[in-house]
C-alpha cells in the first residue's frame, strides 16, 4: 500500500515538476545548482563538504542580494520622490505574512535560539510603520512531530513590530522526535485560507534543516498542501534550507517558481545571521 501511495507521489511530484518548469526558463544558475546537488546527494560522506565548488564569503553575498531582491524589494516595493527620496506608499497592497519553523530534535536548542535569531533580525528589517499602519501583518508557526505543529500567534492588526520580534522570540523549543512538514503546511493552508485579509499579498517563508517525515502518512506529502498554498491562495512561498541534512528536492517542490529567486540554502544558522547582516548593510531605505 505504503510502495503504490509513494508511486503516487513520485508520478505526481514529476507532473507539477515537468508543468511548472515548461513555464519557467531553465536558468543557468539553476542548472547549476541542481548538478552540484545532483553530485553532493552522491557523496553523503562529510568530507564532501570540503569539495564544494564555492566561496563561503561569495556564497553569503549571492544569497543575500537574492533575498534582498526577491524578498524585500520585490514584496515591499519603495517608493521615491523625483528627487529620491523615500515615500511611504501606503496604497500599495497590504501584506501577510507567516512564518514556519521547524522545531523538531535535529536542530538542537542552541541552534533553535539562533534560528528565532535569525526569524527576529529578518522581521527587524522591516519598517516599523508598516506594521504601526496595518500595512503588514505577521503570524509564525513552529512544527515538529504530529501533535506538535502549532501556531504561536495569529495575525492582527494589534502587533507591531516589537511585539512580532519578543513573541518570535520567546518561541518554545518542542524538540520533536520527527518533522511533520506536510501538516504544517496543512495548517498553513488553514491559516491563509481563514485568517489573511482577502486583499493582501500572502508570502509565506519556511526554515527548515531537515525533511519531512509524513509524506506517506497525508495524501501527496507536501506537494498537495504546497500547490494549494501557492496556485489556490497565490502564497508566494519562501524556503529556507540550514545545513547539510535538508532535502533540497522536497524545498524545491515547496517553493515557488522560479525556485532561484525562492529557496535560499545556507550551511548553517552563523552562516543565515551573516546573510542578514549583509542584507542589514545593503539595504538603502527602510522597507
Ligand atoms: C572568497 O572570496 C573573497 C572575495 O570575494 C576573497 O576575499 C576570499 O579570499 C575568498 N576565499 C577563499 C577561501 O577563496
Ligand atoms: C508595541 O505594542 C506593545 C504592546 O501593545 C506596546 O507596549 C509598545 O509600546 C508598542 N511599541 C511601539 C513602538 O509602538
Ligand atoms: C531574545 O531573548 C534573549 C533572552 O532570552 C535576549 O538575550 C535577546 O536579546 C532577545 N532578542 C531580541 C531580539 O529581543
Amino acid at each position: 500500500m505504503k510502495a503504490v501511495l509513494f508511486c503516487l507521489v513520485l508520478s505526481f511530484s514529476t507532473l507539477v515538476l515537468v508543468s511548472e518548469s515548461a513555464t519557467t526558463r531553465l536558468t543557468y544558475s539553476r542548472w547549476i545548482n541542481l548538478l552540484r546537488y545532483a553530485h553532493s546527494s552522491l557523496q553523503r560522506d562529510p568530507t564532501a563538504v570540503e569539495d564544494r565548488q564555492y566561496n563561503r564569503t561569495d556564497h553569503v553575498q549571492l544569497i543575500a542580494d537574492s533575498i534582498l531582491k526577491h524578498f524585500f524589494n520585490d514584496i515591499f516595493t519603495p517608493s521615491f520622490t523625483e528627487d529620491g527620496e523615500l515615500v511611504h506608499n501606503y496604497d500599495r497592497v497590504p501584506v501577510d505574512f507567516l512564518i514556519m519553523l521547524d522545531s523538531s530534535a535535529s536542530i538542537g536548542s542552541e541552534n533553535f535560539l539562533k534560528a528565532l535569531q535569525v526569524l527576529s533580525t529578518w522581521i527587524d528589517i522591516l519598517d516599523e510603520e508598516d506594521f504601526s499602519s496595518d500595512q503588514l501583518r505577521v503570524s509564525m508557526v513552529s512544527f515538529s512531530e504530529p501533535d506538535q505543529v502549532i501556531h504561536e500567534f495569529a495575525f492582527s492588526p494589534a502587533l507591531n513590530k516589537s511585539s512580532v520580534i519578543s513573541y518570535i522570540n520567546s518561541t518554545e523549543y518542542h524538540a520533536g522526535s520527527s518533522t511533520s512538514t506536510a501538516q504544517a503546511l496543512w495548517l498553513a493552508d488553514t491559516i491563509f485560507s481563514k485568517h489573511a485579509r482577502p486583499d493582501a499579498a500572502k508570502v509565506m517563508l519556511m526554515a527548515t534543516d531537515g525533511w519531512s517525515h509524513d509524506v506517506l502518512e497525508l495524501p501527496f506529502g507536501v506537494l498537495w498542501p504546497a500547490v494549494r498554498l501557492r496556485k489556490l491562495h497565490g502564497v508566494q512561498v519562501f524556503t529556507l534550507g540550514i545545513g547539510d541534512k535538508i532535502n533540497h528536492n522536497e524545498l524545491e517542490a515547496i517553493c515557488s517558481k522560479p525556485i532561484a529567486n525562492h529557496l535560499f540554502e545556507v550551511d548553517d544558522y552563523d552562516m543565515m545571521l551573516e546573510v542578514l547582516e549583509k542584507v542589514k548593510e545593503n539595504q538603502i531605505f527602510p522597507f
